[in-house]
């Protein structure tokens, strides 16, 4: 289980969060949800280590990881961002494998190997080769989605995009999302969308806005 606790973020002196506290069982998705400008990126950012953490702990599986969570977590944790991050010099193929490489530490073509196994499953065999330009928003999704499982990670996070998707593609998503969970991932989903979320979440946590 990971547990977060009493979670406060500021940011150029405005209270971003304020004592905010969930939790997530093993393999189960919770969804995120709440107005935009609520700090739903900024609370996953914490959660990944990206942030840092002004008060509050962060608990995984019993243990207390807060002072962790860049180190320790990291390789445990993978993230999609809303706008998928993916380098655009390189190919879909490449993307995958340079997290292989430099988080894991694969040979290139052992990297390349399982880059490529991990892109077939996504149904993107066809696109290996496709710099980002040449993909559309719905296949830059599952290469971003790609890059994250190849870590074989514990916990996956999903930032929503910026732009809505168009309706096929989110109920796409929302069909790898829970495809996922036979596998035992724990995924937390931040959306704005109420009824994607019901689709994917197990429980839902609502992030108010700090007036
Ligand atoms: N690096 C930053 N510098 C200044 N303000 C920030 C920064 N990151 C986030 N914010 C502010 O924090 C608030 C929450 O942002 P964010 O976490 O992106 O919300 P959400 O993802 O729910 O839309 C917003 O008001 C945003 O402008
Ligand atoms: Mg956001």
């Amino acid at each position: 289980m990971l547990e977060i606790k009493n979670i406060s973020k500021t940011i150029k002196n405005k209270k971003i969060l304020s004592n905010v506290s969930l939790a997530v069982e093993n393999g189960q998705t919770l969804a995120i949800v709440g107005p935009s400008g609520a700090g739903k990126t900024t609370l996953l950012r914490i959660i990944a280590g990206l942030e840092p953490l002004e008060q509050g702990t962060i608990v995984l599986d019993g243990q207390d990881v807060t002072s962790k969570v860049a180190t320790q977590i990291d390789g445990k944790v993978a993230v999609v961002f809303q706008d998928f991050n993916l380098f655009p010099q390189y190919t879909a193929l490449e993307n995958v494998a340079l997290s292989l490489k430099l988080v894991k530490g694969q040979d290139k073509n052992m990297a390349n190997q399982n880059a490529q196994k991990i892109l077939d499953q996504l149904g993107l065999e066809g696109q290996i080769n496709n710099y980002p330009f040449e993909l559309s928003g719905g296949q830059k999704q599952r290469v971003a989605i790609a890059r994250a499982l190849a870590l074989n990670p514990e916990i996956i996070l999903f930032d929503e995009r910026t732009s809505a998707l168009d309706p096929a593609l989110s109920s796409n998503v929302a069909d790898l999302i829970n495809s996922l969970k036979n596998k035992q991932i724990t995924q937390i989903v931040v959306t704005h969308d109420m009824e994607f979320a019901q689709k994917v979440a197990d429980v839902t946590f609502t992030l108010e806005a700090i007036k």
